[in-house]
């Protein structure tokens, strides 16, 4: 497997007028050609900083990202991008949103429709395709959000706690379709989440960042194939790797799994 995004010794300092703000002091990880990575860590640790300098969307004080081989400076166009509110635009339709990137980047739309109907489909959301954003429930609007990041085929798909709004039985919804989504088109995943289960249940490494300002406190593989079901959360290997997780959280201490691979 190709490395497709490589974060190496990335920190950021946020100058607020005379103060500074070290919201990432020291991040480095690689996720490989079609691994998902889910990054968990406490409330205003920095997570939302590290995927926007992924995006291209704000700039990284030291270090440096390479996604395809190139050092990211800017936003790109094989990276889609999801965020906790959908930021749908209420005034075109589900349709029209989905195509939006396609507009924009001046890509053929015919065959891009083809595409969208089918992501549509994939989601479950056929026969909604003239809706408007405030005719949809949430679950509805984060599969239209999801639509729109993959509808010009990224390699990369960068989500920001797309779930956390949603009550926890779409919730569960969203993360079986997630799944489904990624067994048929396989992307590179950065998933950022302060839910451990969601991490574990999703992803294929999972990083642990600590407290602000953060660095990356362990790097775990997460030992289910794929395709999965929502009967992995029943097994007791799910549940030991995930309390092992809330107790490095917790504790902030670093990994004893980590100290012993390093010994
Ligand atoms: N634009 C900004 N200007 C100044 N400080 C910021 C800015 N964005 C985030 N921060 C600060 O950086 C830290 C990390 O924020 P963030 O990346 O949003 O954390 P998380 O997503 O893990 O909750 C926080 O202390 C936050 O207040
Ligand atoms: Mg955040």
């Amino acid at each position: 497997m190709a490395t497709n995004i490589a974060v190496e010794n990335v920190r950021k300092v946020y100058q607020t007028g005379k103060d500074e703000v070290e919201a990432v002091s020291n991040v480095s990880f690689t996720a490989e050609e079609g691994e998902f990575v889910a990054i968990l860590g406490p409330s205003g640790c920095g997570k939302s900083t590290l995927l926007m300098m992924c995006a291209g969307l704000e700039t990284i004080t030291s270090g440096r990202i390479i996604m395809d081989g190139q050092p990211v400076t800017e936003p790109r166009a094989h990276v889609g991008i999801m965020f906790q509110d959908s930021t749908l635009l209420p005034w075109k339709t589900v349709m029209e949103n989905i195509l939006f990137p396609v507009k924009v980047q001046k890509r053929p739309m015919a065959e891009h429709k083809e595409r969208a109907r089918e992501l549509i489909h994939m989601v479950g959301l056929s026969g909604f395709e003239e809706k408007k954003p405030h005719q949809l429930s949430g679950g509805m609007r984060q599969r239209v959000a999801i639509c729109r990041a993959l509808v010009t085929d990224p390699d990369i798909l960068l989500m920001d706690e797309p779930f956390s709004a949603l009550d926890a039985m779409t919730r569960d919804e969203m993360n079986d379709a997630l799944l489904d989504i990624w067994d048929r088109y396989r992307k590179t995943g950065l998933f950022v989440t302060h839910s451990i289960r969601e991490a574990v249940y999703l992803a294929d490494r999972v990083l642990v960042m600590t407290r602000r300002p953060a660095t990356v406190v362990e790097d775990l593989r997460i030992p289910f194939g794929r395709p999965r079901d929502r009967s992995i959360g029943e097994k007791a290997e799910f549940n030991e790797i995930c309390a092992y997780l809330r107790n490095l959280i917790e504790k902030r201490e670093d990994s004893p799994r980590r100290q012993a691979r390093a010994a």
